[in-house]
């Protein structure tokens, strides 16, 4: 069952009876009624080829499908036969239909720096850094790895990558030289595109070093090309390092997007599973453009005058879809800022937002919570009237997080949209459209066109309301990812192999008697700190790597402000001592500061069963600081938990 904060979360999302209707003027305007969604949702399943088919005839495609979906239980192809070119439809398309002068991006950085781009001048540094990338042997079907701040050029190197239909693979930049050395590899890219250094926290992060590094482990690689974003000294390898600006400055401005196969891969992004190394879930061009472009439209509602802002990095899902795909298919404006929300202090979200007169806002809630602590008092000195709609994504938003939200961000106007997603379904599978139906604080609420969940046993039983279970989904729907790269069996087994016949999410859930469904958390050994998802075995086989230790176990903890925080519990090697801040910079260098334990345990025994399995279980109740519940009879020794409860954190 559900292990994480799920207890206490049910028990507040169980007292939480709010319902909190969109105003007319709201409803008024919205793209979508409850009576279009009721209509549409219904033909989504009854006659999917129908719906999909209208869906995506609003977009370009160069040459149209044959049919629909070709499903073959667990791979889906969809708009099969068809040529498409998701970069073409972002932008050639939105300038052909008169939106070449509309601002795509306002982007800002963490320094103040403010950059725009219209349509047009998106698209022409869209060619340049297309010709570049073929200029540097770049094909279709090729894999590009892009380890890189939060400034233009990642959503342009990005596009451009689709233009020719290579695949993407992009690796947050707060991931170490370990983890971006086993992505390089396992994509097999030659190319990775990277900026000397981005700004965090008023501090430049030196990514080129840390890919200089990653270059000595990576044998496949052949070029870097480094933007210069900050201006620091780098290392330069004649013949390897290529800068942007000489590449793509002097590249041609006349670049015809490539006509692709609907299935050609659009990009591996790499996610945390509960065992072994981190899956590189695959999306592809056709499906994944028609439920970004979709959901975008409907979700956000998107109007023609909206400046849309989604504070998600593109190092993650959320950017990929709602900063750059989703929104620019659909001819939207979209704010981007590259640094930490409480750069130069905790007003520059609200900063942000008055100066670009923003009008929706993407965020998520460890960050809500963040803004929470720091008081009414700072959002209190912005004028925040521009904005009409708010969206939550990544993780459970509790009640009174939800509220503060609605209360002191949106002024009791905006509807808030909770979506529940993943890396893998690619676009938002759970909301309430914001015109369409009441939200109730806690929970993510219906599904989306053409996704069909429900609650299941992990025996495959179906569940009805009010019973707790695991989500799944029951049919296949267009932007779910297509495979784990380079490893399907895995794929088979970890989504539709879990329950058969059915998509397994890893979440459990709760749905109420109008069809809500409140997420509470992974079933399995995936950990969310502050929305970001890691695997507790990825970092438990990084602290046995140490020399220190000789066994570690990790498991969540409820946090405040991150949802969830790391703990470890180690076994020291006989003969050595932990140093646990040497523990912690290990952990930060081989996956990354996200993944460093909040509080480590060092113990000379684990409460094992006599066949040596670790009872993450009674770690979990001692790192929560709760009683020991549940039976004990069935560990080699009791009195370990003794030992341990007594035991300080460092
Ligand atoms: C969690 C992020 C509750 C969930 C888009 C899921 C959520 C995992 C929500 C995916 C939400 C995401 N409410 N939980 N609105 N959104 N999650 O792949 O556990 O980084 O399985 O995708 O985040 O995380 P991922």
């Amino acid at each position: 069952m559900p292990h994480t904060n799920a207890k206490d979360h049910i028990d507040a999302m169980l007292h939480e009876t709010r319902v909190i209707e969109p105003s007319a003027a709201f409803k008024a305007t919205a793209k979508v009624s409850r009576a279009d969604y009721e209509r549409l949702y219904r033909q989504s399943l009854d006659d999917p080829d129908q719906f999909w088919g209208d869906v995506a005839a609003e977009l370009h495609w160069f040459k149209p499908w044959d049919t629909v979906l070709d499903w073959q239980e667990p791979h889906a192809k969809w708009f099969v036969g068809a040529q498409t070119n998701v970069a073409y439809n972002a932008l050639d398309r939105q300038v052909e239909r008169g939106l070449g002068d509309k601002k795509a991006f306002i982007w800002e950085g963490e320094d103040g720096e403010v950059r725009t781009y219209t349509y047009a001048e998106l698209l022409r540094e869209v060619c340049k850094a297309a010709n570049a990338l073929e200029g540097l042997g770049v094909q279709a079907g090729d894999r590009v790895t892009l380890y890189m701040p939060l400034i233009p050029e990642a959503a342009i190197a990005m596009l451009a990558c689709a233009r020719i239909g290579a695949a993407h693979s992009v690796v947050f930049g707060g991931f170490s030289v370990s983890a971006l050395t086993d992505r390089i590899n396992d994509a097999q890219s030659k190319i990775l595109i990277t900026a000397d250094a981005g700004y965090r926290r008023g501090q430049p992060v030196n990514l080129k070093a840390n890919a200089d590094e990653a270059a000595k482990n990576t044998p496949n690689l052949e070029k870097i090309l480094v933007v210069r974003r900050a201006g620091t000294p780098v290392e330069w390898q004649e013949g390897r390092d290529v800068w942007w600006h000489d590449a793509v400055g002097s590249a041609s401005e006349q670049h015809q997007a490539a006509a692709l196969d609907s299935e050609q891969p659009l990009f591996v992004l790499y996610t945390s599973g509960s065992t072994g190394k981190p899956k590189g879930v695959l999306h592809t061009t056709g499906g994944y453009m028609v439920g970004t472009y979709l959901t975008t439209k409907t979700v956000f509602d998107l109007q023609d005058d909206d400046i849309y802002w989604c504070t998600a990095d593109v190092g993650w899902v959320t950017g990929h879809s709602y900063s750059v795909y989703g929104p620019l298919l659909n001819g939207a404006t979209v704010v981007l800022y590259e640094g930490a929300p409480n750069q130069p202090d905790w007003g520059r979200f609200w900063d942000i937002i008055q100066k670009h007169r923003v009008t929706i806002l993407y965020t998520a809630p460890t960050a809500i919570r963040s803004f929470m602590r720091q008081g009414d008092d700072i959002p209190a000195k912005y004028d925040l009237s521009s904005l009409r709609l708010l969206g939550s994504v990544g993780e459970p938003i509790n009640p009174e997080a939800w509220m503060w939200y609605y209360r002191t961000i949106g002024g009791e106007r905006c509807p808030i949209v909770d979506t529940w997603w993943q890396t893998e379904t690619g676009s938002i599978m759970l909301t309430t459209l914001p015109g369409a139906f009441p939200s109730k604080p806690g929970s993510a609420g219906l599904p989306m066109f053409g996704v069909e969940p429900t609650l299941m046993t992990h025996e495959g039983d179906e569940l009805g309301p009010d019973d707790g279970g695991l989500l799944v989904i029951k049919r296949p729907w267009p932007s779910m990812l297509r495979t784990v790269y380079g490893d399907d069996e895995r794929y088979r087994k970890s989504y539709w192999g879990e329950i058969k016949g059915v998509y397994f999410a890893g979440d459990g859930a709760r749905r109420d008697a109008d069809g809500y469904y409140t997420i509470v958390g992974r079933v399995d050994d995936v950990l969310n700190v502050s929305g970001h998802r890691l695997g507790t075995m990825e970092i438990e086989s990084a602290l046995v790597g140490h020399s220190s230790v000789a066994e570690a176990a990790v498991v969540g903890k409820p946090d405040e402000v991150k949802g969830e925080c790391v703990v470890a519990f180690i076994t020291p090697q006989l003969g050595h001592t932990v140093d646990a801040k040497e523990l912690r910079a290990h952990v930060s260098r081989e996956i990354g500061a996200l993944a460093r334990p909040d509080a480590i345990y060092i113990t000379d025994a684990m409460p094992k069963t006599r066949s040596g399995k670790i009872m993450r279980r009674f770690l979990r109740q001692i790192a929560a600081g709760h009683d020991i519940q549940g039976d004990t009879s069935t560990l080699e020794d009791p009195s370990v938990l003794e030992r341990l409860k007594a035991t300080q954190a460092v």
